[in-house]
């Protein structure tokens, strides 16, 4: 199911989204993007755009090379970017890529990581999820490699591939695709299950290899490793010790037992990965007197974040047995300590965090970043650094009407620091120390950045909820949001930097609760950073709110990275392109740009392609998700506009928007649509943008349980049937992509 995760917390809540790409090479990379679309709009420019750009050993142009030491230079053909013919919409169970494209599978659930551990039969009996690729590929990022196999930014040929694993495909309670006849569906969970299924979630990174024109992972590569719900994980910055994270697992309160649902990514400027834990929640339980037997306030953050007593967990994982890897999954108070060490009713305060990895060094301890705040974390976007400047952190909560943040550094950006010789240490010292700022638009177009921190009034006052410290507002943000007024988005997912001008942009990805008569707290009118509201069919479906979701921008004010205000406009709103202009297609998308549910989005750092990727429900009667390749302009670039609705108490309701300048056929241009059920997800490409590695995640998710056992009752068989591994179970992948002239992607 695409996108049900409209809900706060829903236990069978399934998406996901990947995230920005920017570190090595960061000016060179600005440089480049600037000089391509320089090229791409004057073609006379480019006797000096190559000049500088082979000086750089980038290639901007297609055409050979190799001949040219017998030869003298040939004049080059410029590069243009978006020249590709647009893919249409499908509902077919492939992966569709532009003419002179190719597309291939590369690492798919439970593809063997070591020599050990046997080739996957895809038929539910395979174990040993420890040593083979997890389910739900999601963000992910490239790490490039020497020819050698010496971590190298630059490395273009041989490097590594770190993503995330968000979940796994389920029906009630069990991931059914990994059971031979569908699995258990009533409690107790057999334990034998429930270690499959914790395993297949968590982090990979798998070393890809390029071999002629072909890509392929290498088994039994050093580099090779699985990061499950299981793995001890430090807890670092401001919440490290505090006693709301005190639990039997970590009395000191210094560490987590793994990571989960992690959804976004982002590579940190000096080359470590991050990736962003979003719903978590649901994987948990509470007794149904767990209130009474807290008696705190820990009860107003526990509802706040998804789990109010009696819930149900997504997996029942807590009943396996009584080993304490399955306890923890309960969050009850059921110990007799005062301060949690004896039980997890803390367990959940670990969990909601965007975590760090040095993907080349297995042996440093990954960390989970608690300054940067505990929410549903998506994508983690970073400032273009600057010398002596301080470096931002870009994030989103991804909840229906939840918040945007930013962290800001206390440390300066050292240019020694894009290279380090301890990637972690360098993590500790800009990501442990600085200030969270949640975003507060304004109908005027304008926005402040408002610091969550004890020394706000709003939040010393706040009556809802007492915070004792600066680590019980990070690991409650989404209260101290609510405390300072913070501006509700239509679920903010990715967000990533654009690197040609620093504006940052966010997708937004539906709200089926905008409405023009709100009733209940969880309705929302339309305003102006959220200014849809309307209805789209599916069928006989009526779909409410803002069903595609738009994606909108920033540009920071004064201060730069550290800025307290920014404008913003939107840049794009997704809608099919025969919808109404006037309230619902306001970009005006034709057939070849026409959208649903923006999830995925970051800016090539390479070519400056601003990629943007669904996961959607609302338009999949028409087509399957897809990627979208953009050459955006830039904030205010387009024009105020004035949206008019009539209330059910017969008045108008007008709400004033900014609509960024409409793209067109050279701008904007749909580059892939995935395969049946699946969504589209994880951008990442080698530092020569010649090849790029994109992930499909949960084709066939709504092949039922009852027909496991038919093959030819699954939605998909995708990527069996594109001849790639055992069996007919669909199954997650990562693709990698390359143009058959050698080319760099979306040109
Ligand atoms: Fe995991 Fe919000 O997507
Ligand atoms: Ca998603
Ligand atoms: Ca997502
Ligand atoms: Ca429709």
């Amino acid at each position: 199911m695409n996108k049900p995760n409209d809900l706060a917390i829903s236990a069978t809540d399934l998406n996901d989204i990947d995230s920005n790409a920017s570190h090595d090479n960061h000016f060179n990379s600005i440089l480049n993007a600037r000089l391509s679309r320089r090229t791409w709009l004057r073609g006379s420019a480019v006797t000096a755009a190559t000049a500088v750009m082979g000086s750089m050993g980038l290639s901007a142009c297609g055409g050979g090379s190799d001949a040219a030491a017998v030869t003298p230079t040939p004049t080059p053909t410029p590069e243009k970017l978006l020249a590709f013919t647009a893919v249409p919409k499908s509902l077919a169970d492939v992966v569709s890529v532009p003419a002179g494209y190719t597309a291939t599978a590369l690492y798919a659930l439970g593809d063997s990581l070591r020599a050990a551990t046997p080739a996957y039969k895809n038929d539910g009996s395979d174990t040993d999820f420890d040593n083979r690729a997890g389910d739900h590929h999601d963000g992910m990022e490239y790490y490039g490699l020497s020819a050698a196999g010496a971590p190298l930014a630059s490395g273009a040929e041989r490097g590594l591939l770190a993503m995330n694993h968000e979940a796994t495909t389920d029906e009630k309670l069990s991931s059914h695709f990994l059971h031979v006849n569908g699995g258990t569906t009533s409690l107790p969970r057999p334990a034998a299950e429930v270690d499959k299924e914790v395993a297949v979630h968590g982090l990979s990174v798998v070393e890809v290899k390029k071999t002629g024109s072909a890509w392929a992972t290498v088994n039994d590569s050093a580099f090779n490793r699985r990061v499950t719900p299981l793995t001890d994980i430090e807890l670092a910055g401001p919440v490290r010790s505090n006693a709301l994270v005190v639990t039997k697992y970590s009395p000191t309160g210094t560490k987590t037992r793994g990571t989960i649902n992690n959804c976004g990514t982002g590579k940190s400027p000096w080359g470590s990965y991050l990736s962003g834990e979003e719903n978590w929640a649901g994987y948990f339980t509470r007794s149904a007197t767990d209130n009474a037997a807290r008696g705190d306030k820990s009860v107003v953050s526990l509802n706040r974040y998804g789990r109010s007593q009696g819930g149900a967990s997504r997996h029942g994982w807590e009943t396996g047995g009584s080993d304490d890897k399955y306890a923890r999954w309960n969050l009850s108070k059921i110990g007799a300590s005062t301060n949690g060490s004896d039980d997890y009713r803390n367990e959940l305060n670990g969990m909601g965090y965007i975590v760090e990895m040095d993907p080349y060094d297995k042996t440093k301890a990954i960390r989970k970043r608690t300054a940067l705040g505990r929410y549903a974390h998506e994508s983690a976007a970073f400032s273009v650094p600057a010398v002596g400047q301080q470096l931002a952190v870009y994030m989103g909560d991804d909840s229906r009407n939840e918040y945007i943040y930013k962290f800001v550094s206390t440390a300066v950006w050292a240019a020694a620091d894009a290279n380090p010789a301890d990637r972690m240490a360098t993590g500790d010292k800009y990501l442990d120390s600085g200030k969270l700022y949640v975003a507060k638009l304004a109908a005027d177009g304008t926005g402040q950045w408002i610091e969550l921190a004890m020394s706000n009034a709003q939040i010393q006052a706040y009556s809802a909820y007492k915070f004792a410290d600066l680590a019980d507002v990070l690991v409650n943000a989404r209260l101290a949001a609510d405390a300072v007024g913070a501006t509700k988005m239509d679920r903010p997912e990715w967000c990533s930097v654009n690197p040609a001008n620093g504006e940052i942009y966010y997708t937004l990805t539906n709200n089926s609760n905008r409405t023009v008569n709100p009733s209940g707290s969880s309705q929302l009118a339309p305003d102006s950073a959220n200014p849809r509201a309307y209805t789209d069919m599916k069928g006989s479906s009526a779909q409410n709110g803002n069903p595609n979701g738009h994606i909108i921008r920033f540009k920071e004010g004064t201060g730069a990275a550290a800025a307290t205000s920014f404008t913003w406009d939107v840049y794009l709103f997704g809608a099919e392109s025969g919808a109404d202009a006037s309230k619902i297609n306001l970009s005006n998308l034709t057939a070849d740009q026409d959208f649903s549910s923006p999830d995925g989005l970051a800016f090539s750092p390479y070519t400056g392609i601003c990629w943007i990727q669904t996961d959607d429900g609302a338009y999949t009667d028409v087509t399957n998700c897809m990627m979208l390749a953009a050459i955006p302009g830039k904030v205010g670039d387009g024009a105020k506009s004035t949206l008019n609705y009539a209330t059910a108490a017969g008045g108008n309701l007008a709400v004033d928007t900014f609509i960024g300048k409409k793209p067109t056929a050279d701008t904007l241009k749909r580059f892939l649509v995935g395969p049946v059920g699946s969504e589209i997800t994880g951008i990442s490409e080698t530092p020569d943008g010649k090849t790029m590695f994109i992930n499909i995640q949960h084709p066939g998710e709504n092949t039922s349980l009852a027909n496991i056992g038919d093959p030819s009752k699954y939605t998909s068989q995708w990527p069996a049937n594109a001849g790639y591994g055992a069996g007919k179970r669909p199954r997650s992948a990562t693709i990698v992509i390359t143009k058959n002239d050698g080319g760099r992607i979306g040109s």
